[in-house]
């Protein structure tokens, strides 16, 4: 039903005349007759809720069909049971289902001359393959030419705003990921690897029937200062800190939360310098979120702290230099996409926070090896990311189980 009302809903945005093409992904190979774990279209997803790989839909004022693998015993023996042509229509609400190999022959009927036809090349791959020549995305710009809109900005839009269900699946991911990194400060401890804390959430994703959003980053000591480091292979050394960036996907939606903490339990001086300017910046951006203030306000207000901060113990001496040590945003859209759809910008105009929206707060301080600077404060690597839901009056932590405070790190990890 919900997925009905989505499409209505974009209808509604599209002139009377529009018709939408949105497919899912085709399986992809891993090697041999291997293949990833199947993830559908994220847009295709949202708006018709159908799980299978090798689909399409086509939807209009007056029609909406879906194309899908039909039903195939030897197959199904192999690989799984299919909806198939026949029970689509009900289970999907469609009006017609067809075999996804007649899609070219069956589309002239769905398209008139006079239709304004929606359709964006399918970001991971699509229907048949994930070449730069998709026979998807060829066709349908070779066939329908001049008449081609773009779908995924007004698809954005939509996704953009988190209805009831969508919150509650978010926090609901945050949670298990919160709970995730709890544990891993609780089992940390000098002479474990990497890996081995990735472990811990490995477990506690597959546990709650749900996989990490994005491939984890268990960075000890200077690997923190890699932004994807995703190795997760080193020794946890003493003295040092681990930052962790995990988050898991529920139900199609991700949440995506860093942690950084002692290997040890207790914070060096320098470790806490460093650690107070990050949850100084952290905290001011999240409380400069709310209805009507610019989506780009974090950032300003977190680059702001840590620039001060930073002049202020002497490790710049100039502002100019905070991107040797902040070189990222301090948030991005978060939903069924880590990443999520939506720009920042309208007009060269940051777009303004509205209700519904989430976002993530991540900003850090990252610094390597550098005879100007004291070298206490070298290989330090510190972020600290939560996922901030945009409310009627203000805003929501949804990530706020996973504590961040150095006395309750402390005091958390000393129960061990
Ligand atoms: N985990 C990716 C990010 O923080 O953007
Ligand atoms: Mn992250
Ligand atoms: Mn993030």
């Amino acid at each position: 039903m919900i997925h009905q009302k989505r499409r209505e809903e974009l209808l509604s945005r599209l002139p009377q005349d529009a018709v939408v093409i949105v497919s899912t992904n085709s399986e992809q190979k891993r090697n041999s007759d291997v293949c990833y774990p199947f993830r559908p279209d994220s847009n295709f997803w949202y708006l018709t809720g159908f799980e299978e790989p090798d689909a399409i839909a086509v939807f209009s004022h007056k029609n909406y069909s879906i194309f899908l693998r039909p039903k195939d015993h030897t197959k199904e023996i192999w690989n799984g049971i299919r909806l198939g042509v026949d029970l689509a229509p009900k289970t999907l609400l469609a009006d017609q289902a067809f075999d996804i190999a007649l899609f070219f022959e069956k589309i002239d009927s769905l398209v008139t001359d006079e239709s304004s036809v929606y359709f964006d090349a399918p970001g991971n791959g699509g229907w048949k393959d994930n070449s730069s020549t998709n026979v998807l995305n060829k066709k349908i710009h070779s066939i329908y030419k001049e008449s081609l809109l773009p779908l995924n900005p007004h698809v954005s839009e939509m996704r953009l705003i988190k209805d009831e269900n969508e919150v509650r699946n978010m926090q609901y991911a945050a949670d298990i990921a919160a709970e995730a990194h709890l544990n891993a400060m609780q089992s940390s401890q000098p002479g474990l690897y990497e890996y081995q804390i990735m472990a811990g959430f490995d477990s506690k994703f597959r546990q709650a029937n749900c996989d990490h959003a994005y491939p984890p980053i268990v960075a000890s000591g200077k690997n923190a200062c890699i932004l994807h480091y995703t190795e997760n292979n080193k020794e946890l050394k003493d003295g040092e800190l681990l930052l962790i960036d995990a988050g898991c996907e529920i139900n199609g939606y991700a949440s995506d939360i860093t942690r950084t903490f002692p290997i040890n339990g207790k914070f060096t001086a320098a470790q806490k310098e460093i650690y107070e300017i990050v949850l100084d910046a952290q905290k001011s951006a999240i409380d400069s979120i709310q209805p009507g203030a610019s989506s780009n306000l974090p950032h300003e207000v977190a680059s702001e702290v840590i620039t001060k901060g930073l002049l202020d113990i002497g490790i710049m001496s100039s502002a100019d230099d905070l991107t040797k040590f902040y070189m990222h945003n301090t948030g991005h859209w978060l939903g069924l996409d880590v990443h999520d759809v939506g720009n920042k910008l309208i007009d060269n105009t940051f777009r303004k926070f509205k209700s519904g929206m989430v976002t993530t707060v991540e900003p850090g301080i990252y610094i390597r090896k550098d005879d100007k600077i004291d070298s206490k404060y070298w290989d330090i690597g510190i972020r600290i990311e939560d996922d901030v839901l945009v409310t009627e009056s203000g805003n929501h932590v949804l990530s706020n189980k996973a504590i961040k405070e150095i006395d309750e790190i402390e005091n958390f990890m000393s129960q061990r």
